[in-house]
C-alpha cells in the first residue's frame, strides 16, 4: 500500500500543480481551470465595501426568474430557475409567482383574519393576535398544477426552469390551521374550509377540512423572514402537497362551510378534462414528479469523462423513496443517492456519478414516493388521462446529450 502511494507520488512529483493532482486523482475531465491560487497582484490591497443593512448577491450572479412577455403582466407568472439552484430551498427571491390580480399593497397594522362559517366563536384575528399563538416552521415545496402543463402537448419543454419552474421549497412558519380551528370551535357538520384572499378576483377555493386540520399553516415567514409581497404578505395559507392554487395568498378569510362551493377557480380552471369529456374536480394531489437540473436542457456537458448527474424529486404524498436515474434512454435504471433530511412534502435533492463517454444519450429520472406512487412515462400518463389536460403534468422527462455535449429536450 506505501510504496504504492509512495510510486503515485513520484509519478506525480512533476506535476505538483493542483491541476497535475486532479489528474492524478481522474478529475481533470471535470476540472477545467485553476492551475494556481490567486496572484498576490490580484488580491485587493484596499478595503472592500462596507458593512450593508440588507443583504445582495454578488454582481457575477445573474441567475433570475423568468419574466414573460405579457399584455397585462399583473395576471402571470414568473419561474424559478431550478438548474441554478443548490439544495432544497428556494431563494424567496427566486421563489415562483403565479398572480390572478396582481400582488395587492397590504399594510400588516391593517390586515385580518377572520374565521367564521359553522364554528361556535367567529374571530377576527389580527397578525400580532397570531403572532402570539404556538407556531411551527415546516419545509415545503409549492407547485402549480400548470406546471409542466406544455409537456402535455408537445414534450418540448426546452428547459428546466421553462418546464418545471412553477415549483419552489422554503421554509415557512406559522400557526397550524387546527390550533385556529379548535380556538374558534368548529362545529361537527363543518366538513369544508373556503379560503379567501384580499387581491383584486377575492381569489377563493374549498378546501376539505381534514387535510387543512392536518398539514394546513396559516403563514406569515419564509425562509426566515416575513413572505414576500409576492408569496402574499402579510399572511397565506399553506396547503403542502395540494395544488399551488389552493394555498391562498394574501389570506383575509377562512370560512368554515358542509360543502364545496364550486367557485371559479375550482370549475371553470384547476379542472381536468378527460377524453370522454368529464371534468376530473378537486384535483389537489401534487403526484411524484422529478426532474434532472444537472445537465439539462439548454446547458452543455463540459467534455467526456466524470461529471455528477443532479435534480429535484417531490411529492405531495409524503416522502419521496426512491429515485431511478437512466443514462440509456430508459433500457436500465439505477438508484440515484437522495440527499437527507427526505422531509414530507418538500423537495428531495438527488445525486449520481456518471462517467460520460462522449456518446450521444438519453438522461431521465423516475420518482417513487412513500405510497408506492410511480412516476409515470409520457405514454402511460396520456394513456390514462387524454390529452385535453392542462394540469397536472407529471410525466417522466427524458434530456438528449449530444456528441458535443449540448442538451437538448426529448
Ligand atoms: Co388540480
Amino acid at each position: 500500500m506505501r510504496s504504492n502511494w509512495k510510486q503515485r507520488l513520484k509519478a506525480t512529483k512533476k506535476a505538483i500543480d493542483r491541476r497535475g493532482l486532479l489528474a492524478a486523482a481522474g478529475l481533470t475531465a471535470a476540472c477545467s481551470s485553476g492551475t494556481k491560487p490567486a496572484a498576490e497582484e490580484e488580491m485587493p490591497s484596499e478595503l472592500g465595501s462596507a458593512v450593508s443593512a440588507y443583504g445582495e448577491r454578488s454582481k457575477f450572479e445573474t441567475t433570475k426568474r423568468l419574466v414573460p412577455d405579457l399584455k397585462r403582466p399583473q395576471i402571470g407568472s414568473t419561474t424559478t430557475p431550478l438548474a441554478d439552484t443548490e439544495g432544497m430551498i428556494t431563494p424567496a427571491s427566486l421563489h415562483f409567482e403565479r398572480h390572478h390580480a396582481g400582488v395587492p399593497e397590504i399594510d400588516p397594522a391593517k390586515h385580518t383574519l377572520l374565521v367564521h362559517g359553522l364554528v361556535e366563536r367567529p374571530t377576527v384575528f389580527t397578525l400580532e393576535d397570531l403572532k402570539r399563538l404556538p407556531s411551527v416552521s415546516r419545509i415545503h415545496f409549492v407547485e402549480c398544477s400548470g406546471n409542466s402543463g406544455r409537456e402535455w402537448k408537445s414534450p418540448g419543454a426546452g428547459d428546466v426552469q421553462k418546464g418545471f419552474g412553477l415549483a419552489s421549497c422554503s421554509e415557512w412558519t406559522g400557526v397550524p390551521v387546527k390550533l385556529l380551528l379548535e380556538e374558534v370551535g368548529r362545529k361537527a357538520e363543518g366538513k369544508w374550509v373556503l379560503a379567501e384572499g384580499a387581491d383584486a378576483c377575492r381569489m377563493f377555493r374549498s378546501l376539505p377540512v381534514e387535510k387543512v386540520i392536518s398539514d394546513g399553516i396559516v403563514v406569515y415567514a419564509q425562509n426566515g423572514e416575513a413572505i414576500r409581497p409576492s408569496q402574499g404578505y402579510p399572511l397565506r395559507l399553506l396547503v403542502p402537497g395540494y395544488e399551488g392554487n389552493t394555498n391562498v395568498k394574501w389570506l383575509r378569510q377562512l370560512k368554515v362551510v358542509d360543502q364545496a362551493y364550486m367557485a371559479k377557480d375550482e370549475t371553470s380552471k384547476y379542472t381536468d378534462l378527460m377524453p370522454d369529456g368529464k371534468a376530473r374536480m378537486f384535483t389537489f394531489v401534487m403526484d411524484a414528479k422529478s426532474v434532472i437540473t444537472t445537465p439539462s436542457g439548454g446547458r452543455k456537458v463540459g467534455g467526456p469523462g466524470f461529471h455528477e448527474i443532479r435534480g429535484l424529486a417531490w411529492t405531495g404524498r409524503g416522502r419521496i423513496e426512491k429515485v431511478e436515474v437512466s443514462v440509456d434512454g430508459g433500457k436500465t435504471w439505477k438508484a440515484a443517492e437522495l440527499q437527507e433530511p427526505r422531509l414530507p412534502m418538500a423537495f428531495t435533492r438527488f445525486r449520481m456519478a456518471w462517467e460520460w463517454d462522449g456518446q450521444p444519450v438519453e438522461i431521465m429520472s423516475r420518482a417513487t414516493d412513500e405510497s408506492g406512487y410511480v412516476q409515470p412515462s409520457r405514454e402511460e400518463l396520456t394513456a390514462a388521462r387524454g390529452m385535453n389536460s392542462n394540469y397536472h403534468y407529471n410525466g417522466i422527462k427524458a434530456w438528449r446529450v449530444k456528441a458535443g455535449g449540448e442538451v437538448e429536450s426529448v
